[in-house]
């Protein structure tokens, strides 16, 4: 069946407001009729985030693209955030690096004014966690958004309700400018209901970015509905089950194509609707211990030397709520004072949302981390790895997404913390 448009979507497409948005609404309904969706419906956050953060040398066609935008005087009509910024004073680096990255995003600053003329919600809006309650770019239950960031998306679904595609770059923004997305999978009811049943059946709580691994791998772009695992996380969206909810699903949606699931008697649409949110014939994944230890021991480790010393540790992909930055203060302080140390062994850099950083800055534990020799940053730190001479040196982290798009090798937040602080493997 053919897409319905409204008059004012045909409008636009006709060109009445213009060849720009007549071409940004051209590529949506293509996007629209790709996937079947009958129609578009209104997105109704009050806020958009822009995946593509980096202004890359190469990206000339979406320099273009946004310049025919702006030269017609369209905005967004809906402010946006977007995703971390890939660099920013202090990243370790060496001189052939530094000159590699200055390369490499050479188009950094004008790409970013561009993304002031078009809407940017303010000055330091570059996160992927847009979501925490300090940046300010929270989805309201049930609100229809136009997002693409992997990990925001499956927490924008899972923990807040709200109700979005993993849409791709560019299109996140052609939505927000227009203000319409195409209804299907997760803007549905139906799409929403899970197609596997995962039970955790563990005998200690599960690590959130092997956990999240595992069913990312096995359901890859389904809807899970787990189980067994708000024993382990409570009953309350407090900041710990948060921050878990946050790290588990970034490992769904990046070892699989995740962007919706349902924890039994904690996400708020299991809350309200229960069992009644699994499909008839859903397959079963049983989680034990043996299980998560079959999936951590299946990651490669992709070293030229497996047995190098590290030489950089990343912590915070995705960039870590405010509970997660006290919470390795502590951790860290603890170690180095296990092993009688002052300062981390490895180049540590602990990442997070400029606002939450402020945030942090605030209190007392911003100094007393400072004094442990850890970087704090808000990067990416995909974007600092994906190239040649950072792709080969030996770096750690606790973030199973970085494990999967670079060479980055995972290790659990207790392992991390015994690396840096040398507390032994
Ligand atoms: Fe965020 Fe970059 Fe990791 S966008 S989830 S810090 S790869």
């Amino acid at each position: 069946m053919a897409m319905q448009l409204t008059k004012e979507q045909q409008e636009l497409l006709s060109g009445a407001r213009g060849n720009a948005l007549a071409k940004v609404m051209k590529t949506l309904v293509m996007y629209s009729e790709t996937f079947g969706a009958q129609r578009m419906v209104k997105v109704t956050s009050a806020y958009g985030h822009l995946v593509t953060s980096f202004g890359l040398g190469v990206l000339t066609p979406v320099y273009d693209m946004l310049d025919e935008l702006i030269a017609e005087g369209v905005t967004s009509a809906q402010p946006f955030s977007v995703d971390p910024r890939p660099l920013q004073k202090g990243v370790p680096a060496n001189p052939a690096q530094k000159l590699f990255f200055k390369v490499m995003y050479s188009k950094q600053k004008p790409y970013e004014e561009r993304l002031k003329k078009l809407g940017l919600m303010k000055e330091n809006a570059f996160t992927c966690a847009c979501y925490m309650q300090e940046v300010g770019n929270v989805p309201k239950k049930g609100d229809v958004l136009s997002w693409a960031e992997s990990s925001a998306v499956v927490y924008a679904n899972s923990v807040l309700g709200a109700r979005c595609n993993r849409n791709s770059g560019i299109i996140d923004i052609f939505g927000s400018i227009v203000g319409f997305v195409p209804e299907f999978g997760l803007l549905t009811d139906e799409g929403r209901k899970a197609t596997w049943v995962v039970e955790v059946k563990t005998t200690k709580k599960p690590e959130a970015q092997v956990l999240g691994s595992a069913i990312g791998m096995k359901v890859m772009e389904e809807v899970p509905y787990i189980k067994g695992l708000a024993e382990h996380i409570g009953n309350a969206l407090d900041g710990d089950a948060l921050s878990y909810l946050k790290d588990m699903g970034a490992a769904t949606a990046s070892n699989g194509a995740v962007g919706l699931y349902h924890v039994e008697g904690l996400t708020p649409e299991a809350v309200e609707q229960g069992a009644a949110l699994i499909q008839e014939n859903a397959r079963v994944y049983v989680i034990d211990d043996a299980e998560l230890e079959r999936v951590r021991r299946s990651y490669p480790t992709i070293w030229k030397d497996a047995e190098a010393e590290p030489k950089l540790c990343f912590i915070g992909c995705p960039h870590l709520s405010l509970t997660q930055l006290t919470d390795w203060t502590e951790k860290i302080e603890g170690g180095l004072l296990a092993q009688k140390r002052k300062k981390v062994d490895i180049p540590t850099v602990v990442t997070a949302a400029p606002a939450v950083m402020d945030a942090f800055e605030k209190t007392p534990y911003a100094e007393r981390l400072k004094k442990t020799g850890v970087v704090t940053l808000s990067i990416c730190p995909l974007m600092y790895m994906n190239n040649p001479l950072c792709g080969k040196m030996p770096v750690v982290t606790n973030s199973n997404k970085l494990r999967t798009y670079t060479s980055a090798r995972y290790h659990t937040d207790e392992e991390v913390l015994k690396l840096i602080t040398k507390g032994g493997k």
